[in-house]
């Protein structure tokens, strides 16, 4: 699992290749649906079938239906209890749309079960694009074998707040990693005949009041952060569609942002994919048409009325909407359709290799679970030590992020019951308990304690050689956390552990950064995540060294709220679990106030040291760089280092370069990385090419991407604050896209190993 994002786009070119021949071989043409024609390209085909269409089958097309039943909406015939559904346009042969949720593995219906990958954060921990791309393969191929050819996956919201509910659902706060990431899981579902969304455009950065909220940003600030983050998802992965949010954008809801969807998106990115709306973003009909929607979702369920039938097709009888519009919007749907193998490729039922999709799910979380602490290098730990397993529920399994995108397992919820019942619920366990996996590694005693009792769990700690103490953190879709401590008495049940025996391992199942106010008193820390359907097994493996931790945070991880740019999320403690979104406090968040700082550029900018940077994560051996060089070449900024394994043991390292443009004081961009696994002694002479797109600004008055001129400093470092080689080279000022570089360059890291 260790392509590099070159070999990966050649790989993914030429899979497209050897099906598009394959496809075309055996398609024989009926002379009446000339769009069926695999020969043809997918804007052909779109052209065709929409010439052939009535206006009611284009009606048709621009809308979804709830896929389930909900509020006493019975559930369409046809559809397969998800979350959206289209009847089969027959007559054209055109199959119904299946719609399902989301990034992290078929969610529903949960009875049904699927394999959850870990949450979207452990994934681009790995920063592993190919490990991103597997993942999404892995889940399309259980939705395609459940009838569904449209996933509502790609989740590529920066994470600007530790305490929005949905953070594991996104890849962190910066754009080049988010874009990749995101956009190579999109390019994976792809590749298995489905639609990929990427959601939710844009800056649906907070859950609360998440459906009058306006997210109100600068122009040329968003360009920079959450809107680079999903051009370079799109240029990446191609998805077939954009899913616009619930949140207002400068007061304009973004289903019906003009600027947002026709400017940016279609003029701009030139993206020849479709616009569909959020479950109940919709407010309008002409105004959200005009605007550049494409789909209404669901809005017979969640929305105020269906927009996108009666008072839409009553605009066009008007003329406030032209018919070219309504063509526009059934054209772009079409073409996806066809460019993703939707058509070609039928959705059929068929069986689910669960045990191999396990695999792909344990690889992901051992690939981006991050050591944060291995004091004494306490881990990993030795079989013939005795363990006390405490709290976290760790005997029956771990925890997934709740909302829409949960997923539950084949073998059903391994903790039931647990509140609420009702949404975002249900709280759900994957049945991969990590108390069974340590127990399968140690040789010597292994004893429980849920900590529900601190002085028991205290007990079995310090008649043990080592204690693991797992805790846990319930977020989910449509509320954030009010602060970041963890939940009920677990701060104080890691305090009295680690009093009762300094050799203790605290476990982290969450959904990203938590106050950590006994970090210094415990001997290791892994953050686990959400780990996923085999995360019981990944972490013992992490734990007892089968396996290397090897991840870097997709996140700066800050000591408490005061560090935040908003130290208060406005509203946060009305929106309890389980209150409906609608109804909540009118907001308005200023995000200008870190603008396209987001992150780790934030605190540099500030001056503020977080507890632990972006970029960081321990292993189990250490790495060294060296003979670190910068220089241009055909007009790119590539840099050149070697790293050496210095430990005794095999590891993965990800030596980061991060740019610095000419006056932006301390600010730096992550431009590039490599990933590369060593074994003791061995080194690696590796190149990165700076990625342009970062190299830039946007400058709002001539609306264009500008290289200013002046010296650009290159930093290689293990993190965002710690760095090991640095150099620098002037250039001149230059537009982006410059006419001799292809848009949309990839990283890219090219390795020799001596
Ligand atoms: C979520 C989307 C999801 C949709 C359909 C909405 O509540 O925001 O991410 O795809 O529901 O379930």
């Amino acid at each position: 699992m260790n392509l590099t994002k070159t070999h990966l786009a050649t790989f993914i070119g030429t899979a497209l290749l050897l099906c598009a021949s394959a496809c075309a071989a055996d398609a024989p043409v009926n002379p009446q649906q000339p769009w069926l024609d695999t020969r043809l390209t997918p804007d052909q085909r779109a052209a065709l079938a929409l010439k052939a269409m009535t206006q009611d089958e284009k009606f048709q097309l621009i809308r979804t239906e709830f896929g389930d039943t909900n509020n006493g909406h019975p559930m369409p015939a046809g559809a397969l209890g998800s979350a959206g559904y289209q009847p089969a346009l027959t007559r054209l042969g055109l199959p119904a749309l299946q719609e399902s949720d989301a990034g992290l593995g078929v969610a529903k219906p949960l009875s049904s079960g699927a394999t959850a990958l870990p949450s979207g954060l452990a994934t681009a921990a790995s920063f592993d694009p190919a490990l991103a791309y597997a993942g999404g393969a892995m889940i399309a191929r259980e939705a395609h074998r459940r009838g569904f050819n449209i996933m509502l996956a790609g989740g590529a919201d920066l994470v600007r707040d530790p305490r929005n509910g949905r953070n594991f659902e996104y890849a962190g706060e910066d754009p080049l990693l988010t874009g990749l990431i995101v956009g190579n899981a999109i390019a994976g579902i792809q590749s298995e005949h489905l639609v990929s969304t990427v959601k939710h455009y844009a800056l649906n950065d907070l859950e609360t009041a998440r459906n009058t909220l306006s997210a109100d940003i600068s122009r040329s600030a968003a360009r920079e952060s959450d809107l680079l983050a999903f051009e370079i998802a799109i240029d990446t992965g191609h998805p077939g569609s954009v899913m616009c949010s619930y949140n207002r954008l400068n007061t304009v809801y973004t289903c019906e942002d003009d600027w947002l969807l026709n400017t940016v998106l279609k003029h701009d990115w030139h993206y020849p994919g479709f616009v569909m709306s959020d479950w109940g973003a919709v407010h309008s009909a002409a105004k959200a048409a005009l605007a550049g929607l494409d789909q209404e979702s669901a809005g017979e369920t969640f929305d105020n009325q269906v927009y996108f039938d009666r008072p839409l097709r009553a605009a066009v009888a008007s003329g406030q909407v032209p018919q070219s519009r309504i063509d526009d919007m059934a054209r772009r749907i079409l073409r996806s359709l066809f460019a993703d193998g939707v058509i070609d490729h039928p959705a059929r039922p068929a069986p689910i290799h669960f045990a191999a999709d396990r695999k792909v799910a344990r690889q992901a979380e051992e690939a981006g679970a991050v050591l944060l602490r291995n004091h004494g290098a306490l881990l990993p730990l030795a079989a013939s030590q005795s363990v006390a397993v405490i709290g976290g529920h760790a005997d029956k399994g771990v925890l997934t992020g709740g909302g829409s995108s949960a997923v539950q397992s084949p073998e059903g919820n391994a903790v039931p019951g647990l509140p609420p019942s009702a949404w975002p619920g249900p709280r759900i366990y994957q049945p991969s308990a990590p108390l069974a996996a340590i127990a399968r590694h140690a040789h010597g005693k292994v004893v429980y304690a849920d900590g529900s009792d601190i002085a028991t769990a205290a007990r079995l700690a310090a008649q043990s050689a080592v204690a693991v103490v797992f805790v846990e953190q319930w977020a989910a879709e449509s509320f954030d956390s009010p602060t970041m401590r963890l939940p009920g008495n677990q701060d104080a049940l890691v305090a009295a552990v680690a009093r009762a025996n300094p050799h203790t391992v605290v476990v982290l199942e969450n959904n990203g950064p938590v106050a950590l106010p006994w970090l210094d008193q415990v001997g290791a820390v892994l953050e686990a995540w959400y780990p996923g359907a085999a995360g019981g097994d990944a972490i013992a493996r992490l734990l007892y060294g089968d396996v290397a931790p090897a991840g870097r945070l997709p996140v700066s991880w800050p000591r408490d709220e005061t560090q935040l740019p908003r130290p208060q999320i406005p509203g946060a403690g009305l929106a309890a679990i389980g209150l409906p979104p609608h109804g909540q406090p009118d907001q308005r968040v200023n995000y200008d106030i870190e603008g396209a700082d987001v992150g780790y550029r934030w605190y540099q900018r500030k001056g503020i040291a977080p507890l632990f940077p972006f970029g960081y994560g321990l292993g189990y051996t250490h790495f060294a760089y060296s003979d670190f060089t910068v220089h241009t070449a055909h007009g790119r900024v590539e840099a050149s280092f070697t790293v050496s394994n210095r430990g005794a043991r095999r590891g993965v390292d990800v030596p980061q370069l991060y740019a610095t443009l000419p006056g932006s004081g301390e600010v730096r961009r992550l431009a590039g990385w490599c990933r590369v696994d060593l074994a003791p002694g061995q080194s690696a002479h590796l190149h990165v090419v700076a990625d342009p797109r970062l190299l830039t600004r946007f400058d709002e008055a001539h609306q264009r991407w500008l290289r200013p001129a002046g010296r650009y400093v290159l930093q290689l470092g293990h993190s965002a604050t710690d760095f090991q080689g640095e150099g620098a080279v002037t250039l001149p000022k230059a537009e982006w896209p410059a006419d001799a570089a292809p848009h949309g360059a990839a990283q890219s890291c090219l390795a020799s190993r001596g």
